[in-house]
């Protein structure tokens, strides 16, 4: 062999080691936490990090950034693993780019730590750059206390861009797993919050500190399980099955989304008739206005092949919101549920709407409310609680929110809750009432009771002049013709045609554009 020769395999040697170092290092940062962490993350019935993002993205097409990065803590109990317990790239989902972090709990318990919240910041700036929506995937202990400040420190810089991103990407977290301390304010600040029932759990405290500080005894579920924060708490927008369920749903909320504030969600072709009319629409209604029916199937039978993705599905279910397809343009649905509360306003339901109708608006989805509401709950509990706070919020997003914006009133409109529920004079572009429409300030019974109240008194049979009292109300008053005659109402329809009107009116507002004064920012009553 001469020298060249010899020098060439020498050189070839080096690389070759070099190239082996990098496969033993990628090797080794697949691999976790390890075989056993991998399998008791197996046997909690958990998919590991990587398995979730492949589960999610389209085939072969995650980027996985930030692979080799190490804690570096002085701590000689804290074992270095490659990627410091998070893995963060790119990819897509359905040909759309989106940016992606995965806590791997088989490394350090997820926790936290400063390189691995150094890892997140770089892949939300990466995101803010692209303009492409942001997927978190949390299964955290939260800070890791080895790296004490540290730790705290990174969650700040978390936080601090969640707020910078928030109105301009999409921000979307699934919870599989435990999400304890700081990693559930992240989430908290994201746009929506998918949680795996018995897999996912968010508390700020865990169990054990409740039983210390206030000598309670909770179980991790009943604390801070999927079905508490999907029902009690709303911090969960949507429950899923299992693990499959769950990716399977941010795919399909996805759909709906621009990749950003500066684009519109996307125009997809509809098999279905924009000019179908639906004869037994107004069948759905019972004869009597005090009997309840199911909001959900009115506006089934208006969006695109009876398609709707609910939002807060079991959260403060007196108030529906979620999305749907009008001619195949993304809308954001606003609608009383007359099954719970008669479909009357409170705190849980005016945050819960506000909040959806803050996101549409600032994704460009136009709003389509549905009203049929007898008012504002009553009561101390309401009172004491903040309605005046919390359902002014609700006010304030209907009058801050500028994409198209189309309500129609099937039933009651009553009082407050007429306003409230995008009326014109909050801003709504097109309202449009059914013949069934009750506008007033009062439902009968309370109005009459006030002007009539000597009359009343004075009856000899105050019931039967109750009766006939509230018919001649609810003929005079509670219908949708004065609001018509004032202007306030556009148009009152035949309820079979109310699909084929929605989407004249959204075809006619597309081009819509309103500006509202500069501001730093309004003051929300939060
Ligand atoms: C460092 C942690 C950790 C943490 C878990 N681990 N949490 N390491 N910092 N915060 C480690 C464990 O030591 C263990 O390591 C491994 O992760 C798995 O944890 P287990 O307890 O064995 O798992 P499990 O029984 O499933 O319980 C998971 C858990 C529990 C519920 C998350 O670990 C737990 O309660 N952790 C602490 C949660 C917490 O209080 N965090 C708050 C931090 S304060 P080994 O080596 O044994 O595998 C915080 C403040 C921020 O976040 C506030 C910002 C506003």
């Amino acid at each position: 062999m001469n020298l060249y020769k010899l020098l060439l395999h020498k050189m070839q040697a080096m690389i070759e080691d070099k190239i082996t170092r990098l496969y033993n290092m990628k090797r080794s940062a697949e691999g976790g936490g390890g075989n056993d962490k991998i399998e008791a993350q197996h046997s909690k019935g958990k998919l590991t990090a990587r398995e979730r993002i492949d589960l999610l993205l389209d085939q072969n097409t995650f980027l996985e950034i930030d692979k080799y990065v190490t804690h570096r803590n002085d701590d000689p109990g804290t074992k270095k693993y490659y990627g410091d317990g998070l893995i963060t790239g790119f990819g897509t989902v359905n040909g759309r780019q989106v940016f992606i972090y995965a806590y791997d709990f088989t490394i350090l318990g997820g926790s936290l730590g400063e390189m691995a919240a150094k890892k997140i910041v770089k892949i939300m700036d990466h995101a803010m750059k692209a303009g492409a929506p942001l997927i978190g995937i949390l299964d955290s202990g939260g800070a890791r206390i080895q790296e004490g400040v540290m730790s705290l420190d990174g969650y700040g810089d978390i936080f601090f861009r969640n707020t910078m991103a928030s109105g301009v990407i999409p921000q979307i977290t699934a919870s599989i797993g435990p999400c304890a301390g700081g990693a559930v304010y992240s989430p908290a600040m994201t746009d929506f919050v998918l949680m795996v029932e018995n897999v996912g759990q968010m508390f700020v405290t865990g169990p054990e500190v409740v039983k210390e500080v206030l000598s309670q005894e909770v179980s991790f579920e009943e604390l801070g399980g999927a079905r508490t924060h999907a029902t009690k708490s709303g911090v969960a927008h949507f429950i899923a099955k299992n693990e499959y369920d769950c990716m399977d749903k941010i795919k399909k909320l996805l759909s709906y989304l621009p990749q950003n504030n500066a684009e519109e969600p996307l125009l997809i072709e509809s098999n279905d008739d924009p000019n179908r009319i639906d004869g037994n629409l107004v069948n759905i209604l019972p004869e009597n206005p005090y009997q309840q029916y199911d909001m959900k199937e009115i506006i089934k039978s208006v969006v695109d092949s009876a398609e709707f993705l609910e939002v807060h599905e079991l959260f403060a279910e007196n108030i529906i919101v979620g999305f749907a397809r009008m001619a195949g343009r993304a809308v954001g649905i606003v609608a009383n549920q007359p099954l719970y509360l008669a479909g009357a306003l409170d705190i849980n339901s005016s945050n819960k709407a506000a909040r959806f109708i803050r996101f549409c608006d600032a994704f460009n989805i136009p709003i389509i409310t549905l009203v049929d509401t007898p008012g504002y709950l009553p009561g101390t509990d309401q009172e004491h609680n903040g309605i005046i706070r919390h359902g002014s919020k609700l006010l304030s997003a209907y009058c801050e929110s500028t994409v198209p914006k189309i309500t129609c009133i099937i039933g009651k409109a009553y009082g407050g809750a007429y306003i409230a529920m995008g009326s014109k004079n909050l801003r709504a572009d097109i309202n449009y009432a059914w013949p069934t429409a009750e506008i007033a300030v009062l439902g009968p019974e309370a109005a009459i009771t006030i002007i009539h109240r000597r009359d009343l008194k004075q009856s000899p049979d105050a019931l039967a002049t109750k009766k006939k009292l509230a018919k001649e109300y609810r003929d005079k008053f509670a219908n949708p013709y004065i609001a018509a005659e004032k202007g306030t109402i556009d148009l009152v329809i035949d309820p079979m045609e109310t699909r084929p009107m929605i989407i004249r009116g959204l075809d006619a507002l597309a081009t819509k554009r309103e500006a509202r004064p500069w501001k730093k920012h309004e003051n929300m009553n939060l």
